[in-house]
């Protein structure tokens, strides 16, 4: 058995900022929503790396979920950058050497500028493009890294970025996101197809981000079928195409896409989990759309600086239901956006109790990667949110530790107990 794995998560764009990229070029656009934000060099990560990766043992992580940058490894199509390869494989040494399992996302949000020329991913070409950026990073970290995250949320990124048009490509078109969707998918099997061919050890998943969701009127039954019909959508629909390959997504009043890829069990290994909040759906009538979702602060918890609802027993329910797709469950994200540490330690409690519960349960969980090491640009809001275990300070980019970091390394040791006392048990 190999031990529980207890560590945070981060994304290149969010920590490293601007590249050729289809982020930077939006925020030049300025079509970013946090209007007047720029995420600029981020938190200059790319130049603190190693300080940033040397707090990983200091919060008792294990292991460390970052995403390589696709447009400064494949710059221009077909050419790949050889110090941006070296970058990579001396950041996988350096956690290596601290003891860190790292944990490797291949898309996350962020695409090169180039990508997006003949269509990315409504074109079916993407897939092979994926395939190709898969297999060269996976030829350079042969041997370094066993556990990959293919794509980041790939229903968040086809409904932003194909229906709501929130962010890049910032289409909205139903026949889009459903040609989307498939290749996104597909692409999925290919990149990991190409890193089990180098290393059959290799374990490969998507994570996906699940909400828990109610209805805002309990009472109305409209407000009812909707929640289902969005639960399906949003949280069902991927689990069951990874048990079993067969995708039927169904967005009410747009239409359906229904497809197979038989590939798709066989290239998820463990289900990667990205769990924060509940939200409310309520049916609306013309001429607005078909429902709108919202945070409530039903359980007097408060909102999070994101306006997100504190919902740590959906986090239960999302264990439960992802690890219904058959495999083990990594939560690849979970955390809090707020500036009050005291609130953050507070959602971590609550959030550790849900999981060694569930664990104690029997439901099989690899590991638990919080969001995140430091505080970073938020997609939508800029550097507002504070999902830092460390704060930093954008005007000098200081780290600072905060009191939820000892925290976080306490409850970390409690589940490194568990897996002795397990280990014990199972004679193992
Ligand atoms: C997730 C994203 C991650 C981060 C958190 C707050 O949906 O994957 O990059 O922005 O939300």
């Amino acid at each position: 058995m190999s031990p529980f794995l207890w560590g945070v998560a981060t994304s290149s764009y969010q920590i490293e900022g601007a590249a050729e990229n289809d982020w930077t070029a939006w925020e030049a656009a300025g079509r970013l929503k946090s209007r007047g934000k720029r995420c600029g060099v981020a938190t200059g990560h790319r130049e603190r790396w190693r300080s940033d990766f040397s707090l990983l043992p200091t919060i008792g992580a294990n292991a460390y979920r970052f995403s390589v940058e696709w447009s400064r490894i494949e710059p221009r199509p077909g050419h790949f950058d050889a110090d941006a390869l070296a970058l990579e494989v001396e950041r996988v040494d350096w956690l290596r050497q601290l003891g860190i399992e790292p944990v490797v996302t291949l898309n996350h949000y962020t695409h090169p500028s180039w990508f997006w020329d003949d269509g990315g991913w409504e074109n079916r070409g993407s897939v092979e493009r994926f395939g190709r950026f898969a297999s060269v990073v996976a030829d350079a970290l042969k041997g370094k890294v066993r556990r990959w995250v293919t794509l980041n949320e790939p229903i968040v990124l086809v409904l932003g970025g194909f229906l709501a048009g929130w962010i890049p490509p910032g289409r909205k078109n139903f026949a889009a996101a459903a040609a989307a969707l498939e290749n996104l998918l597909l692409a999925h099997a290919a990149a990991a197809a190409a890193l089990k061919e180098r290393d059959p050890s290799a374990r490969t998943g998507i994570a996906h981000n699940m909400l828990e969701f109610a209805a805002d009127r309990p009472a109305n039954s409209l407000d009812r079928k909707l929640t289902a019909l969005g639960d399906r959508l949003y949280n069902l629909a991927l689990l069951e195409a990874i048990a079993t390959g067969d995708m039927a997504w169904w967005f009410p009043g747009e239409g359906r896409a229904d497809f197979r890829i038989p590939e798709l069990p066989s290239s998820n290994d463990f289900v990667g989990l990205n769990y924060y909040s509940r939200v409310h759906l309520r049916f609306g009538g013309p001429p607005g759309p078909i429902g709108e979702f919202y945070y409530r602060d039903r359980e007097r918890r408060g909102l999070t600086d994101t306006g997100w609802e504190v919902y740590p027993e959906g986090f239960d329910r999302a264990l439960k239901r992802s690890a219904a797709a058959g495999r083990p469950v990594l939560v690849t994200e979970n955390g809090i956006a707020t500036s009050d540490d005291a609130r953050r330690r507070t959602f971590l409690r609550e959030h550790a109790v849900v999981l060694a519960h569930r664990r104690a349960e029997g439901t099989d969980i690899e590991g638990y990667l919080n969001w995140s090491l430091i505080d970073n640009f938020e997609w939508l809001e800029g550097f507002g949110p504070r999902f830092g275990l460390f704060e930093v300070d954008y005007a000098t980019f200081a780290r600072r530790r905060r009191p939820s970091a000892d925290l976080f390394a306490s409850l970390g040791r409690s589940f490194a107990s568990d897996d002795v006392r397990e280990r014990a048990r199972s004679g193992g």
